[in-house]
């Protein structure tokens, strides 16, 4: 180590898996890790070599938001991954850095800040009692992924988008393609290329999407110039892929209800409680398998003590910041009233989450309807038979088969 200066030794290489996990078990490997110190370094399934990896809330806030970190170069880079394919979409965000980044969020901001979004709450408050009031109408048993945790987010981020009622079937199949290791880099690939054609055809006949969806703002930053057809589709394909989310998401949320029976009476009969323990049921499901997308070092940068080289690779772990005992109290434990909650599983810095008021909004919707509309809800299965997505980067049930009374 130098005299007063960041150590250059380097902690050994730990090996992560592809991870089997079921239910919201935390990752044991992630765990090992951030017990190991605070910054590691990493091999994962796909790519090649190595990467750092930091655990620790401040450290994780830090890399997260500071330039001298790019997220264009990973393109460049073959750093070690969970995803088997890596080819991104010229325009796609994740893998931009400002001042084009800003440029490219800043087309579609205006659907996704508060007042676009409670502008969707009526139309999505619809479209939601419809698929409730269909699964009541046929009676149990029924399985809540199919029926309502699928469809419904995915029924809202069309309308938002600007996505027709017809097409959205296959822009599912497409996003769970594009989104799951199981089948492989080439049907991956191939469902991008599809879906980028058929996001490219909209915004190239856009005049039909509407102003306020998505696509006619991509239409309109397209003719003001602020945005190139090919970067305004990989944008698109972004916000469409992200909208999934949160069924999987809010699948780990009806898990946790259903086996915590205790949780699900307090929100049940405190309704205004309900917006803080979502608050902190996000913090606590662990959304994701390993980590997601890297950065690497524009320049010799001293984390946690820690000299990484120009040119490194380096992971947060958004999971891990979550848990970090100095920012919240016994962080292993659900508690639903908890506050302050400054939790980071929206991310954090430049990339932040787009989606995360749509995502609170659809949550909230979701599960006030299964805790107000079906009596004695539980699962018609034992738990042991509830099946986990698998080679999935989100995780999440694959079915909720449920009951009622
Ligand atoms: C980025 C979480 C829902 C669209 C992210 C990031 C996280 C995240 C952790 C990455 C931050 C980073 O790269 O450092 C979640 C969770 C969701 C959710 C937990 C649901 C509960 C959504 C929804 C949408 C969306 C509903 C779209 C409507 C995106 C996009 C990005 C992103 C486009 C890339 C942003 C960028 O790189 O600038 N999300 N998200 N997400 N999310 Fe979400």
């Amino acid at each position: 180590m130098l005299k007063d200066g960041p150590a250059t030794a380097r902690p050994p290489i730990t090996h992560w898996p592809t991870p089997a996990l079921d239910g919201v078990d935390f990752d044991p490997v992630l765990a090992e890790l951030m017990q190991a110190g605070p910054i590691t370094r990493i091999r994962m399934p796909n790519g090649s070599g190595w990467a750092w990896l930091v655990c620790r809330y401040d450290d994780v806030r830090m890399v997260a938001n500071d330039p001298r970190f790019s997220r264009k170069l990973v393109v460049e880079h073959d750093v070690t991954r969970l995803a088997p394919h890596f080819i991104p979409a010229p325009g796609a965000v994740g893998f931009e850095d400002p001042p084009d980044h800003t440029r490219l969020r800043r087309t579609v901001g205006a659907a996704f800040t508060t007042p676009g979004v409670e502008r969707l709450r009526t139309r999505a408050k619809e479209m939601l009692d419809g698929y409730v009031d269909g699964i009541l109408r046929d009676g149990p048993p029924a399985d809540l992924t199919e029926r309502l945790l699928a469809p419904f987010p995915l029924a809202v981020v069309c309308e938002l988008m600007g996505v027709p009622e017809e097409d959205r079937p296959r822009v599912h199949e497409w996003t769970t393609l594009i989104l799951s290791s199981a089948q492989g880099a080439e049907r991956s690939e191939q469902a991008k290329n599809d879906m980028c054609a058929y996001l490219g055809g909209r915004i190239r006949t856009g005049e039909v999407a509407g102003g306020d969806s998505v696509i006619g703002l991509l239409v309109k930053a397209i003719e003001a110039g602020e945005v190139t057809a090919e970067e305004a589709t990989g944008l698109a394909l972004l916000l469409q892929i992200g909208g999934e989310a949160v069924t999987n998401n809010v699948g780990n949320m009806v898990y946790i209800l259903l086996t915590r029976p205790d949780l699900m009476d307090r929100m049940r009969s405190d309704p205004g409680l309900r917006p803080t323990a979502i608050n902190e049921l996000l913090r606590y499901i662990p959304h994701r398998n390993a980590v997601g997308l890297s950065r690497i070092a524009l320049e010799d940068v001293t984390v946690a003590g820690q000299l990484i080289r120009a040119g490194e690779a380096i992971y947060v772990s958004y999971l891990a910041a979550n848990r970090d005992p100095e920012v919240f109290p016994d962080p292993h434990e659900l508690q639903l009233e908890r506050s302050p909650n400054p939790h980071v599983s929206f991310g954090y810095g430049p990339h932040f989450c787009p989606g995360n008021m749509l995502a609170r909004l659809e949550s909230e919707l979701m599960v006030d309807a299964l805790l107000d509309r079906f009596a004695d809800l539980r699962f018609s299965v034992p738990v042991g038979e509830l099946r986990w997505r698998p080679g999935a980067l989100i995780r999440g049930p694959e079915g909720l088969p449920v009951t009622w009374s």
